[in-house]
């Protein structure tokens, strides 16, 4: 089966979005955004995209141009994004890594998330213009010092399957979740038509998004320009650690981020822009986006793009401590 027919393959007929996969890039301590040159960053995150990716990433630099491969099944995305890993804690107080898995409608790519493109929400495109981000734009969504879970757009779903979507909850789930936990992260989409960054990441940007995929509120007039919708999944393989006689004797649940969040409020992800020249810009311009004349690769291919870890550290195994905690 081609890609196209794979990522493209539940289109309604006025499909208003791009849904596709993209397999696990890296896994390790770098940030080039919150933490740009700095090797190791605080914590350890999972990455997908294009393999310009490296500890510092000039934003004078378009990495669509630097990339040569990418693990997106649409081979002109570049991008970068990227969050934090998730791992079980022990009773007996050590940390083990949790795996990864693809979304079922995405074939089998190796780990990685599934990545949304919307003009306004799944059947309409608002008949707006959505501008497309340009080269060198970065944002975050999302602070790992948050202790309240108010962003709509960041969530978590308890999957009794894999294609359980509903309810969302502000933190991890309390109770072993039959097919893991799929992380949500809903970007900003309204832009001040100015700033490809902001001191904070976040500035630049307004988020009008209600989360669950619904239609955002009009962007105001600090922040006028339409972005796409950008939001990612992540399903998290919980799974072999869903027996209870090996959760907290308190109760509590033994998932935690890898900056050390076990309520899940500090949840967060990272977005640097690398689709190459316009094409982002012409899929938006479509309507419905299914006619987005994107080109796909092979899973096999997208499975094969990866970047050298810089960081030489131990990260899987039951490790004493989460990496840099
Ligand atoms: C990272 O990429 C930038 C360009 O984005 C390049 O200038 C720099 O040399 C690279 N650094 C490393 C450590 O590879
Ligand atoms: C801690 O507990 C885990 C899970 O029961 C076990 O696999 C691991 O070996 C233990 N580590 C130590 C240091 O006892």
């Amino acid at each position: 089966m081609k890609w196209s027919a794979l990522t493209l393959g539940l289109a309604g007929s006025a499909q208003a979005y791009l849904r596709f996969g993209c397999a696990t890039l890296s896994v390790q301590r770098l940030d080039p955004i919150v933490e740009p040159g700095k090797v190791p960053s605080s914590h350890v995150h999972q990455i997908i995209g294009g393999n310009a990716f490296n500890a510092s990433m000039d934003p004078k630099t378009d990495i669509a141009e630097k990339a040569t491969c990418t693990t997106c099944s649409f081979s002109e995305d570049f991008t970068n994004y990227w969050t934090a890993v998730m791992y079980f804690k022990a009773r007996n107080g050590s940390y083990k890594r949790v795996g990864q898995y693809p979304n079922a409608l995405l074939g089998s790519l190796t780990g990685g998330m599934t990545v949304y493109y919307l003009q306004q929400d799944f059947n309409s495109n608002g008949k707006q213009k959505i501008t497309a981000f340009k080269p060198g734009f970065r944002m975050t969504v999302g602070s790992p010092t948050s202790k309240t879970g108010s962003n709509p757009g960041l969530r978590y779903t308890c999957l009794k399957d894999v294609m359980t979507r509903f309810p969302e909850t502000a933190d991890f789930p309390k109770e072993p979740c039959p097919a893991g936990i799929m992380a949500i992260h809903h970007f900003p989409a309204c832009w001040d038509g100015k700033n490809l960054d902001s001191p904070n990441h976040q500035d630049h940007m307004y988020n009008t998004g209600k989360g669950g995929f619904v239609a955002a509120g009009a962007c105001p007039s600090s922040h006028p320009v339409r972005m796409p919708q950008v939001a990612l999944e992540t399903m998290w393989d919980t799974t072999p650690f869903n027996d209870k006689s090996l959760w907290p004797t308190d109760g509590s649940q033994p998932f935690v981020w890898s900056y050390d969040d076990s309520k899940g409020y500090g949840t967060h992800a990272d977005y640097l822009f690398g689709w190459k020249g316009d094409s982002l810009q012409r899929a938006m311009d479509s309507t419905p986006l299914l006619s987005n004349g994107l080109k796909t690769q092979s899973v096999a291919a997208a499975n094969k793009c990866s970047v050298q870890a810089s960081v030489k550290e131990e990260i899987d195994g039951w490790l004493d401590k989460l990496p840099g905690m």
